[in-house]
């Protein structure tokens, strides 16, 4: 039995990829930024792609036209960024960093962190100097749009053990609440053949008016919150918590 020990361990990205970053994901991917009114950008804007992972929004990004950096933590991921950017004939700028502590002030029109890729350090207050990154990143007047699965969807989703099969592959996630719905822990069982990996990832999980102040806190002007990449309202038909906000100045 294999163990890997969570988000900012390169083997369990590398491990779970295949459950993460399907093909079919990168195809949404493609789709999305091809109708989603929140992530339409003008041609050629600076767009960073922070936890940018396999590349998965990265790629159809640079593709559209627009001079996209991707930073990772994980070597593994950013290899395979670098191989599907060359596949597809495109150009992106992958930098290996830790999203805490990334410097490029300025530099972009558009931050961009997909995914659920938000709110993983045990520290609050790392998670709060994720948030400031973004916002120093960014021009005056750039975006920022935060993806993840907010508290009030995964309250609805957190159920018995889930078990999801990949080709021979299988994989069994159970979740459990941690300290009053302040973290989830997330822990997930691999059988591929005869080898079985077991990872967990515990993190926190915000609601919107939660993350709303905590973007408001860093700095961020202009907040709003959508329920789904078609811009639909963050309420009872939501899918997904997508927040947009500015920095201002
Ligand atoms: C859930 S994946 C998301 C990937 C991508 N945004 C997507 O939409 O598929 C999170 C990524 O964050 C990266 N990561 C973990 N810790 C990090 C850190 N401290 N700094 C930067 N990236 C980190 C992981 O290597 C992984 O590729």
């Amino acid at each position: 039995m294999t163990r890997t020990s969570g988000f900012q361990d390169e083997d369990f990205w590398t491990e779970f990829h295949d459950f993460l970053f399907s093909e079919q994901r990168h195809t949404q991917a493609e789709e999305l930024l091809a109708t989603s009114p929140l992530l339409s950008f003008p041609t050629g804007a600076r767009v960073l792609d922070l936890c940018c992972g396999p590349g998965v929004f990265t790629v159809p990004l640079a593709r559209r036209g627009h001079e996209v950096t991707g930073v990772d933590l994980s070597s593994a991921m950013l290899d395979r960024a670098r191989k599907r950017t060359a596949e597809a004939g495109t150009e992106v700028t992958y930098v290996r960093a830790d999203a805490r502590r990334y410097e490029a002030p300025g530099a972009f029109d558009v931050v961009l962190n997909m995914f659920t890729s938000f709110g993983y350090f045990e520290d609050p207050a790392d998670n709060a100097r994720v948030l400031r990154t973004m916002h120093t990143c960014l021009a005056p007047g750039g975006t920022l749009v935060l993806d993840l699965a907010g508290k009030e969807l995964l309250a609805r989703k957190v159920t018995p053990p889930k078990v999801v099969q990949r080709g021979e592959d299988l994989m069994v996630q159970t979740d459990t609440v941690l300290d009053d719905w302040a973290r989830l822990r997330s822990d997930w069982v691999l059988v591929r053949g005869e080898r079985v990996t077991r990872a967990a990832l515990v993190w926190f999980v915000y609601s919107a008016v939660e993350l709303r102040r905590m973007v408001e806190e860093a700095g961020f002007g202009r907040v709003e919150v959508f329920g789904g990449f078609d811009g639909r309202p963050y309420d009872q038909n939501a899918e997904r918590l997508v927040l947009r906000a500015v920095r201002e100045a």
